[in-house]
C-alpha cells in the first residue's frame, strides 16, 4: 500500500452546500428557476457532469462541450462553485456498439449488453482510453475556470468483472505478486483438490463457472477469491488513476470519487492513498440507528488519517432504489447533515438538486420536486439548513476529530471471514463491527475507524473485532498499545490466518495469543436463536451467540465463563493485565449488546473516555477541533423524547448565538442540534 499523501481538500471558506445537479436534462427556463431556488436555499456548490458523457462525446470523433460550458458558466455567473465530474460513471450506447469489450461479464459468466451504468470493464483498453481521454479534455477545458474547485472522477465505483480481459489482467497481477507459480501454489494451498497450477494461463477468475457455488461468497479456494477481490480493487484504482493522471496534466485541483461507506466489494484502504480527499454517499435506511451512520462517517474519515472528508450525496427526503422508501421525518435530514459535519465532513451535499423527469430515479427525492415549489417541507428544511450553515461560516473547515479510541477494520479480514466455510456463516463482519462500534457510540466515546496499518500511538483504547487475518506488524502495534498502559479488545475468530488466508499452525488466536494471554481449546457454533449464558464475576450475566470459543487462560484472568453445554464453567471472556498496567480483553463469544457494551464501557472508563452525556439515551456528542485550537461541540438528539443535559463545556451555539456556561441545563427536543464553539484552548 502506498504511503498516504496528506489530504488535500477543495479550498473553500465554508461548508460546501448543494449537490448533484443535472441541468442537461432540462430546458433553460428551468435553469432560471433552479438558481432562484438555490439563492433561496443558500446553495453554494453544484456537482455537475457526472452522467453527461453521451453529450460531451456523442461519437468517437466528436466532442461537444457546449452544454457543459453553459452549465459551468451559469454556475459561475450565479456565484456558485462547481465540483466537476468526468462523466465516466455511465457508458454511452455508441461505445458498447463500437467496442463490445467495454461492458462487463458477470459472476455467472454472462457478457452484458449495453444498459444501466457503472458497468464498464476496467480491463477494457477501449474504455480506459476513452475515459482517460474525456477526463483529460474536461480538465483541459475547465482547469482554470474560476468556478471549479474539485474533480469528481467516475461515480460510485463498484462491482467486479469476470471477462477474458480481466482474466488476463488478473494473471499479470498474480505474476507481479507471486513471481513464481511455486509461490502461488503455496499461497493458495493448491495441492488441495488437485489444483496445482503449472501455467499462468490455467488460472481462471473465481466465478460461478469456476470455484464458486451459491454465489460470490462461497468459494472452494479462498486464496484465489481473495486475490481476485484485491485485483479488482487495484483494477478500479488503476482506472481512477488513469483519469486522474489525465486531469493532472492540466490541473492540480483536488480530485475524489464518491465512496459508499462500508462497501464490501472494494477495499477502500487500498484506494484511499490515491484520493486527494475522501468523499462518500450516505444513504442509511430509515430504520438504521444513528451509530450505523456515525460509524460509516468514522470509517470514511479514517481513510486519510482523520482528515475532513466530503459528504458527496444524501437524499434530502426519500430514496427510490429500495423496495420500500419511507420519507425522512421532519428534522431528520437536518439532524443527519449535522451528524456528518460533526463526524468530520466539510460539506453537505444532496442527490439531487432537481428531481428527474423519467427513468428509474424519478421518484428519488430532490431539493426541488416535480412541482418545482419552494413551499414544500423538503425545500423549507433545505433552506433552513442552508441558513444555518451560512451562520457557521468557516468554523468547522479543516477541524479534526480528537478521538482517543480506534476500531481496526480490514477488508481482507472481512472477505476472509465471510468467505470461509465454517465455523458459522451467519456471523457477519460488518454487523460485528457495528455492534462493537455501537458500544463506543453509546458510551459517547469518539472513535477513529482505522486500517490495520494505522499508527496506533495516539489511542488509549483499540478494538480489533474479527481481526481474522494478521498482516504486517499489526500485532506489534497492538502490543505497544498495551505496553503503554492502553487497552486492547479483541476476540473470536481473530488471529487465525495469514495474508494468504492460510491457517497459522498453532492454537487460536495465533500470533495474538501471547498478547491476549489466551488459547482457544475448541470452537463451537450455533444457530442465532441458541444462546449460552455468560456468567461474569461481579457483573450481570449476558448471553453469547453464534460462536463459542472455549478458552484457556494462559497469563490472563477469567472475566466470564460459559453457563451452558458441555463447556459450562470454562472461560468465555478473559483479560490480561500487562506489567505496564495495560489491559487486553479477549471475547470468546459474540455477546449480546448489553454484555459487549458493558465490557467496552468498563475499558473506556479506565481511561476516562466515557462521554459526558453517555447516560442520556439518544443524545450524540461529537467534537471537532479547528486548526486554531477552537473546540466545536456538537450535540445531536436522535431520541424520540426530549432530554435535558447539563453542559460540560461552555461557548456559543453557532446556530442560535445563545451563550452557554458549563453546567447550564439544556433541553433538547427530538432532532435538535447544538453546535457550541468554545474559546480557543490556548487563550
Ligand atoms: C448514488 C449515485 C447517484 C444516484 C443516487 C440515488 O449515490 O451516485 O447517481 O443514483 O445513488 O440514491
Ligand atoms: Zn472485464
Amino acid at each position: 500500500m502506498p504511503e498516504s499523501a496528506p489530504a488535500r481538500l477543495p479550498r473553500l471558506d465554508h461548508v460546501a452546500y448543494g449537490g448533484d445537479y443535472n441541468p442537461e436534462q432540462w430546458d433553460r427556463e428551468v435553469w432560471d428557476a433552479d438558481y432562484e431556488a438555490f439563492e433561496a436555499a443558500g446553495i453554494t456548490l453544484v456537482t455537475v457532469g457526472v452522467f453527461i458523457w453521451s453529450l460531451t462525446q456523442p461519437d468517437e470523433d466528436t466532442f461537444d462541450f457546449s452544454e457543459l460550458d453553459d452549465i459551468v458558466q451559469r454556475a459561475a455567473d450565479e456565484g456558485r462553485k462547481v465540483c466537476l465530474g468526468t462523466g465516466t460513471g455511465a457508458l454511452s450506447p455508441w461505445m458498447a456498439r463500437k467496442y463490445p469489450d467495454v461492458t462487463r461479464t458477470d459472476h455467472e459468466g454472462r457478457r452484458h449488453g449495453y444498459g444501466q451504468r457503472h458497468n464498464a470493464c476496467w480491463s477494457s483498453p477501449d474504455y480506459r482510453r476513452l475515459a482517460a481521454q474525456i477526463a483529460g479534455r474536461i480538465a483541459e477545458r475547465y482547469a482554470s475556470h474560476p468556478a471549479v474547485v474539485a474533480w469528481h472522477i467516475g461515480n460510485e465505483y463498484g462491482g467486479r468483472c469476470y471477462c477474458e480481459r480481466c482474466a488476463a489482467e488478473f494473471r499479470l497481477w498474480l505474476q507481479h505478486r507471486y513471481e513464481t507459480l511455486e509461490a502461488l501454489n503455496t499461497a493458495w494451498n493448491t495441492t488441495f483438490w488437485s489444483h496445482r497450477f503449472t501455467g499462468w494461463d490455467e488460472i481462471e477468475p473465481p466465478s460461478a463457472l469456476t470455484e464458486h457455488w451459491r454465489g460470490p461468497g462461497y468459494t472452494a479456494f479462498q486464496g484465489i477469491t481473495l486475490d481476485y477481490h484485491r485485483f479488482s480493487t487495484d483494477n478500479a484504482i488503476r482506472q481512477y488513476n488513469e483519469e486522474k493522471a489525465a486531469i493532472r496534466a492540466h490541473s492540480d485541483l483536488p480530485a475524489t470519487t464518491n465512496f459508499m461507506g462500508f462497501y464490501e466489494p472494494l477495499d477502500y484502504h487500498r484506494w484511499a492513498a490515491h484520493l486527494d480527499f475522501v468523499s462518500w454517499d450516505n444513504y442509511p435506511r430509515s430504520v438504521d440507528e444513528p451509530w450505523v451512520t456515525a460509524l460509516a462517517h468514522d470509517l470514511m474519515r479514517g481513510l486519510k488519517d482523520g482528515a475532513p472528508f466530503w459528504l458527496m450525496e444524501q437524499t434530502p427526503s426519500v430514496t427510490a432504489s429500495r423496495d420500500v422508501n419511507p420519507v425522512r421525518r421532519p428534522g431528520i435530514m437536518r439532524l443527519w447533515s449535522w451528524q456528518a459535519v460533526a463526524h468530520g465532513s466539510d460539506s453537505v451535499l444532496f442527490f439531487q438538486m432537481r428531481q428527474s423527469r423519467g427513468a428509474c430515479e424519478m421518484m428519488h427525492g430532490a431539493v426541488l420536486d416535480h412541482s418545482g415549489r419552494l413551499d414544500t417541507r423538503t425545500f423549507r428544511e433545505v433552506a433552513g439548513l442552508g441558513a444555518e450553515l451560512a451562520r457557521t461560516g468557516d468554523a468547522v473547515i479543516g477541524a479534526r476529530t480528537p478521538a482517543r479510541c480506534a476500531i481496526v477494520v480490514d477488508w481482507d479480514s472481512w472477505w476472509a471471514v465471510e468467505m470461509a466455510d465454517g465455523p458459522n456463516r451467519l456471523l457477519r463482519y460488518m454487523p460485528t463491527v457495528q455492534a462493537w462500534g455501537r458500544a463506543f457510540w453509546e458510551a459517547g466515546a469518539q472513535v477513529d475507524i482505522v486500517p490495520v496499518t494505522a499508527d496506533l500511538t495516539g489511542y488509549d483504547v483499540v478494538a480489533a473485532p474479527l481481526l481474522h487475518m494478521i498482516k504486517g506488524d499489526v500485532v506489534e502495534r497492538l502490543t505497544q498499545v498495551a505496553e503503554r498502559g492502553g487497552t486492547v479488545i479483541t476476540g473470536y475468530l481473530s488471529g487465525r490466518v495469514d495474508e494468504d488466508d492460510r491457517r497459522f499452525l498453532m492454537d487460536g488466536p495465533g500470533p495474538l495469543a501471547s498478547l491476549a494471554g489466551v488459547r482457544v481449546a475448541e470452537t463451537d457454533a450455533a444457530e442465532p436463536e441458541v444462546g449460552n449464558r455468560i456468567r461474569f464475576e461481579g457483573a450481570d450475566d449476558s448471553v453469547g451467540r453464534m460462536l463459542f470459543e472455549v478458552l484457556i487462560a494462559d497469563g490472563s484472568e477469567v472475566v466470564a465463563r460459559y453457563g451452558d453445554d458441555f463447556y459450562a464453567g470454562e472461560p468465555a471472556v478473559t483479560r490480561r493485565e500487562t506489567e505496564e498496567g495495560g489491559h487486553v480483553w479477549y471475547l470468546g463469544t459474540q455477546l449480546e449488546q448489553a454484555g459487549l457494551s458493558g465490557i467496552i464501557r468498563q475499558a473506556l472508563a479506565r481511561h476516562n473516555l466515557v462521554g459526558p452525556y453517555a447516560d442520556i439515551a439518544g443524545l450524540e456528542h461529537a467534537v471537532r477541533v479547528a486548526p486554531d485550537g477552537t473546540r466545536i461541540e456538537f450535540l445531536l438528539h436522535h431520541g424520540a423524547e426530549p432530554v435535558t443535559a447539563a453542559l460540560h463545556a461552555g461557548g456559543t451555539d453557532l446556530l442560535t448565538d445563545r451563550v452557554f456556561t458549563v453546567g447550564d441545563a439544556v433541553t433538547l427536543q427530538p432532532t435538535d442540534v447544538l453546535v457550541i464553539r468554545s474559546a480557543p484552548a490556548n487563550d
